[in-house]
């Protein structure tokens, strides 16, 4: 992943290619025309250093930016918060528990339902939420669910081998009893799927009749919830962003 440093003065026919807008040589030619302007004013030398946040760059009269740096973080998103970016109703939302010099842009990969906790990606990086998101990629994500009462091993087998229910069919998923315990009787199953259906482990369960009581994503693929605190976050390392990468292009 590129970070261009958006902070230092650069070139402005480097500042134009950086942007998207043409190669640094063509660039050069709309220099040369006289189609840039910097501050308000046309600029036909060629060196001129600019600073890429200080400086109103226009080619044609459209202004032109520096792309965002690309944004990634893992984050425990508590229950209460929407998997949203914004919502109408004002209701907290997981860009809450960012500051806002890190949320431009920022949005999350898939979604938790409000009241579910877990391992949420955020990113500004459009293309790896797309082809983390496609349903041709099958990404794992495991689940720690409480259930109401105790499943049967015939249950849970129901639940390893895939079922239809109504009109929604749910693929084979690796499922685990991790505890049990009494009075009520409850049980925390590990689920772990790569389909992503709205609302699909709970509607797994209760096909079962072992209703949902409380849903926790603690895994995504290679990415787990340790060290983190709930409503707290940390970036992605480089190696992990990469390795999303090459996970989501296979
Ligand atoms: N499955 C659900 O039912 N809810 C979630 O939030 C995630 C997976």
């Amino acid at each position: 992943m590129i970070m261009q440093k958006t902070n230092s003065p650069l070139r402005l026919q480097k500042f134009l290619s950086s942007a998207g807008i043409a190669s640094r040589r063509s660039a050069e030619k709309m220099i040369k025309e006289g189609r840039v302007r910097v501050n308000g004013e046309v600029v036909r030398e060629m060196g001129k250093k600019i600073h890429p946040l200080k400086d109103r760059i226009e080619v044609d009269n459209n202004p032109v930016r520096l792309p965002l740096p690309k944004r990634y973080f893992l984050l425990y998103k508590p229950r209460g918060y929407l998997s949203t970016v914004t919502d109408p109703f004002g209701r907290p939302t997981v860009m809450d528990l960012f500051p806002p010099h890190l949320q431009k842009g920022l949005f999350p990969v898939g979604r938790l339902d409000l009241d579910t906790e877990g391992l949420l990606l955020m990113t500004n990086d459009g293309e790896l939420g797309y082809l983390l998101t496609h349903p041709r990629f099958q990404i794992e994500k495991t689940y720690h669910a409480w259930v109401r009462g105790i499943p049967s091993k015939s249950e849970l087998q129901r639940l390893r081998e895939g079922f239809q229910a109504g009109d929604t069919t749910f693929s084979p998923a690796r499922v685990a009893l991790l505890t049990t315990r009494q009075d009520p009787p409850e049980a925390k199953l590990e689920i772990v799927i790569a389909e992503g259906k709205k609302r699909q482990v709970k509607k797994m369960c209760k096909a079962v009749n072992h209703p949902v009581i409380f849903l926790k994503r603690v895994s995504l693929a290679f990415l787990n919830l340790k060290g983190l605190k709930r409503g707290t976050f940390r970036p992605l390392k480089k190696e992990e962003i990469d390795k999303l990468y090459q996970m989501a292009q296979k």
